[in-house]
C-alpha cells in the first residue's frame, strides 16, 4: 500500500486552513455536493444477505433521485430508478420489502419484471400502440463487491473493485460475503452539514482526549493512513497495552483464540474510508459499515449496520456485546464533539481551522472535494444564486490549466 504523507497532502491543499466556514452552511453548495459528488460516486445500499430472495428490494433516495435495488429471478442484484415510466410515481413506496415476481406501480398498475422490463399495462387498448421494450425501468450501475452492494446514479469513475484494489487483500480476509446482519441498522439525523460529521471521522488526533475509553483500548497505536489512490485506512492495535478499564480488558479477553483471521489481524481495529462518505470497519468479531451523506442544507445522516459470521460461542457473543457498548460510547462522544465544533464554526469568533499532521485524513478528503468542486476553495461565499456558475468557471479554469 502506498501511503501519502501529511506534507504532500497539505502542499496540495495549499494551506492547513481546511475548508472555509461558509462551505459548511450553504444551501447551493449542499445541492451541488449531492448532485456532483454523491450521485456520481458509489453509494452503499446493503449486504447481499439483506436481499436473500428473488423479489427482495431496498430503496435509496437523494436530492431528486430515487433508486430501487432488487434481486431478480436469476439471483442477480439489479438497480433501477424507482420512477414509473407512465407518470413517474415510485414503483415501490416502502424503503425495503418484497415485491414478488414483479413491481406493480401503485398509481395505475403498470407492472415491471424484476429485470426492469415492462410487463403489463392495464387497459392497454386505451394507449396508442407502444413499443414495450422502450418502457422498462431505467437501470443504474450496481456492483457487488465482497458481499457489499453499491449503486451509482451517474458518473464514469472506476468500479468499486478498482477503487478498493489496494485494500482487497486485507478486506478479503474477513469473508464479508458470508456474513449475516448482526444488529438492527441505525440512523442518526444531524442538523449539521455532512462534512462537519465526516471531519471528526477523518482524523484520530481527537482519540486520546475525545474518546478516553477508546484510547485506553488502542493507545498510541491508532494511526490514520491516507492512500495515494484516495482510500483512507485507520488502524488501532487492541492488545498492546495494559488496559485501565475493565470493559476493555474483558473485550480483549473475550475474543476467541481460534479466530478465522490470520494472527496479523486478530487484534486490529481497522477503518477503511472511501470518498465521499463510506466507512467499513473491520473488527476481529464483526464488521460495521456506515455512510455519512447530506440530506439538505444543515441536514445530514449517518446510517450504519453491523454484520458478522454466524458464531454461537458464548465468548464471541460477549465480545460482540462489549464491542457494541464501546462503540456506542464512542459514537455518542463524537456526536457531542461534532455538534460543538459545528456550532463554533458559525460563531462570529471563528476565523479558520489549523490542521495538524495528525489530521491528514481531513486534508486528503478536502483535496478530493476541491478537485470535484473547486468553488470550495473560495474564501468568500459566492453571491446567492451564483455558486454553480462560479464552480463551472473554476472547473474550466482548472481544465485549461491542466491542458496548458
Ligand atoms: S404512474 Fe405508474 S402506472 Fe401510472
Ligand atoms: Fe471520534
Amino acid at each position: 500500500m502506498k501511503f501519502v504523507s501529511a506534507q504532500e497532502i497539505f502542499k496540495q491543499a495549499g494551506s492547513r486552513k481546511g475548508l472555509p466556514a461558509w462551505t459548511y452552511n450553504n444551501d447551493e453548495l449542499t445541492r451541488l455536493e449531492m448532485e456532483q459528488v454523491f450521485l456520481r460516486n458509489w453509494i452503499f445500499i446493503g449486504h447481499v444477505s439483506d436481499l436473500p430472495n428473488s423479489g427482495d428490494y431496498q430503496c435509496f433516495a437523494m436530492a431528486d433521485e430515487r433508486a430501487v435495488v432488487v434481486r431478480d429471478q436469476d439471483g442477480q442484484l439489479r438497480a433501477f430508478h424507482n420512477v414509473c415510466r407512465h407518470r413517474a410515481s415510485r414503483v415501490v413506496g416502502d424503503d425495503k420489502g418484497h415485491c414478488g415476481k414483479a413491481f406493480i406501480c401503485p398509481f395505475h398498475g403498470w407492472s415491471y419484471n424484476l429485470d426492469g422490463s415492462l410487463k403489463n399495462i392495464p387497459k392497454t387498448d386505451a394507449f396508442p400502440e407502444i413499443d414495450k421494450s422502450q418502457f422498462g425501468l431505467k437501470s443504474l450501475d450496481c456492483e457487488v463487491w465482497q458481499g457489499m452492494i453499491f449503486i451509482r446514479f451517474g458518473g464514469e469513475g472506476p468500479a468499486v473493485a478498482e477503487l478498493f484494489a489496494e485494500a482487497a487483500e486485507e478486506i478479503g480476509l474477513y469473508r464479508i460475503e458470508e456474513m449475516q446482519p448482526l444488529d438492527k441498522p441505525y440512523q442518526y439525523n444531524f442538523d449539521l452539514d455532512w462534512k462537519a460529521v465526516l471531519d471528526i471521522d477523518n482524523e484520530g488526533y481527537h482519540v486520546p482526549v475525545g474518546h478516553p475509553e477508546l484510547f485506553d483500548l488502542v493507545g498510541a497505536s491508532y494511526t490514520d493512513q491516507p492512500l495515494e489512490g484516495g482510500l483512507n485506512r485507520s488502524v488501532g492495535v487492541i492488545n498492546q497495552r495494559k488496559h485501565r478499564l475493565e470493559r476493555n480488558r474483558d473485550y480483549v479477553a473475550a475474543l476467541p483464540q481460534d479466530s478465522y483471521l490470520p494472527e496479523s489481524h486478530q487484534n486490529l481495529w481497522i477503518y477503511w474510508g472511501l470518498f465521499p462518505g463510506f466507512v467499513l470497519t473491520l473488527f476481529p468479531d464483526q464488521i460495521e459499515i456506515y455512510q455519512i451523506y447530506p440530506t439538505g442544507n444543515q441536514k445530514s445522516v449517518m446510517a450504519g449496520v453491523t454484520y458478522a459470521l454466524p458464531d454461537k460461542r458464548a465468548e464471541m457473543q460477549k465480545a460482540r456485546e462489549l464491542n457494541r457498548d464501546i462503540n456506542m460510547d464512542v459514537g455518542n462522544e463524537d456526536i457531542r464533539l461534532v455538534q460543538w465544533a459545528a456550532e463554533g464554526m458559525r460563531s462570529s469568533a471563528f476565523d479558520e481551522v489549523l490542521l495538524s499532521d495528525l489530521e491528514l485524513g481531513i486534508g486528503s478528503f478536502q483535496n478530493r472535494l476541491r478537485e470535484v468542486l473547486p468553488v470550495v476553495t473560495l474564501d468568500q461565499e459566492p453571491e446567492v444564486g451564483s455558486l454553480q456558475e462560479e464552480n463551472e468557471r473554476l472547473q474550466s479554469q482548472a481544465s485549461v490549466a491542466a491542458v496548458g
